[in-house]
């Protein structure tokens, strides 16, 4: 289960604080009722045997592919991506990920890597019609006919989208695709744990039941009154109405960089509308100490930093022992690599604290599948949560129609002549 520590004393006394999260609890019920809430119930309410056909399917892939190349945007691609590589990377089938720019330097690194390997292609967009993906889909799909076939390209090729409609769902249906379904119950940046994210998260060699697990005890958790996400939630609005409009996730694992990317979509998504919100940025500790610290530790006092920190004490790697001390290191000699990191952590939180930043922290028992699945529903729900606080609504993102608007009248898109 997920941890949650904050202490804003400075800011609101305990009873205040307690009031304020009282008020938030029934946003759990209005989640769950709202026409995009369908997230809230997944972990115990998923289609299981759509699970189980992406676990074949998955299977298929790791036996028939070197490469599976992931297709989308935005919520179609963050959260595999988050959730794979927090875990340290593929371990089965690699992932390589195509469709989430336009930029053809990176579509031929994709291609460059995939060379004469064996792939397949999981193209995910619930509308079917995102530029983006969609122009890549083109490409690769090419790809696979020009090197299997028609017959053997279809084969290697799964549609991730809608039900019942759209471009790439009727294609899927004239050409035989595999597909699986993106709920319309559920938006891309609450996807992850649908079949959006966990073709990719099990090609990848990713345990798929301990994921959903962890989310389902996470929901257990908060399903009554919002737990410790209300807490979250509710102290996300006091820091903004103090003008904290800026917050950061702070973590000392490298791993975390796409989850990062993932919690960035979830809640600038989310809560950035009707000119309100907290702007959502991260960094990755040590390696930004060096870089954004100065910031953190003595700029502008707008920020606030949440920490994810992992419990667990990993072992493997040790400071050695030497006879000489040419480098000042005695003191570390025989200590664990975490042990410093957490050491360096607890430091960071500390100066930043006395440096005006208000800090808060959200802990995870440990760095697998079980407990990701739990922080990813922790986020959710502390994200939905936050949004009702705020006064928004977090389920939709009108604002992202207006950059391909105007893309599409400049590229000369039937429809959008000027
Ligand atoms: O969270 C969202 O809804 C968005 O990020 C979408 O996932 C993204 O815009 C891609 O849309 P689609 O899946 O329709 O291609």
């Amino acid at each position: 289960m997920i941890d949650f520590k904050a202490d804003l004393a400075k800011l609101i006394s305990v009873e205040d604080f307690q009031r304020r999260v009282d008020e938030a609890k029934p946003f759990v019920a209005r989640a769950q009722q709202d026409d995009f809430g369908g997230w809230v119930d997944l972990p115990i309410n998923y289609d299981k045997d759509e699970f189980a056909r992406i676990k074949k399917a998955a299977e298929r892939i790791q036996s028939d592919s070197d490469y599976l190349v992931c297709i989308g945007i935005g919520g179609s691609y963050l959260g595999h991506r988050a959730v794979i590589e927090a875990l340290g990377g593929a371990k089965k089938t690699k992932i390589l990920y195509a469709g989430n720019s336009l930029s053809p330097r990176e579509l031929q690194k994709v291609q460059r890597e995939l060379g004469d390997k064996d792939f397949s292609v999981n193209v995910i967009s619930k509308s079917g019609t995102t530029t983006e993906p969609a122009v890549a889909f083109r490409i690769f799909k090419q790809m696979l006919i020009d090197k299997y076939g028609e017959a053997e390209a279809a084969r290697r090729i799964y549609a991730t989208t809608d039900a019942n409609k759209g471009a790439l769902h009727d294609e899927a249906v004239a050409k035989g695709y595999e597909s699986f379904v993106v709920p319309d119950n559920i938006g891309g940046r609450y996807s992850v744990l649908t079949a959006v994210g966990l073709l990719a998260i099990a090609a990848a060699g990713v345990d798929i039941d301990a994921l959903m697990d962890g989310a389902e005890e996470e929901r257990a958790a908060l399903i009554s009154d919002g737990g410790l996400a209300t807490e979250y939630a509710v102290a996300r609005n006091i820091l903004l109405e103090s003008d904290y409009n800026i917050e950061i996730l702070a973590n000392f694992e490298p791993q975390f960089m796409y989850f990062n990317e993932w919690w960035k979509q979830l809640f600038g998504e989310s809560e950035g509308k009707d000119h309100k919100g907290i702007f959502p940025a991260s960094v990755i500790d040590s390696t930004d100490l060096h870089s954004m610290g100065q910031y953190i530790q003595e700029g502008r006092r707008n920020l606030f930093e949440t920490f994810v920190e992992v419990k667990e004490e990993y072992d493997g790697v040790t400071v050695p022992e030497l006879a000489e001390n040419l480098d000042g290191l005695k003191y570390l000699e025989g200590k664990e690599m975490d042990y410093v990191n957490k050491t360096a952590n607890a430091a960071t939180r500390e100066a930043h604290t006395a440096g005006g930043v208000p800090v808060l922290e959200v802990l995870m028992p440990k760095l697998d599948e079980r407990s990701l699945g739990a922080l990813i529903y922790f986020f959710e729900m502390s994200c939905a949560l936050s949004g009702f606080c705020l006064g928004v609504n977090p389920f939709n993102q009108p604002g992202v129609e207006a950059y391909k608007t105007r893309m599409f009248e400049l590229l000369g898109k039937p429809g959008y002549e000027k």
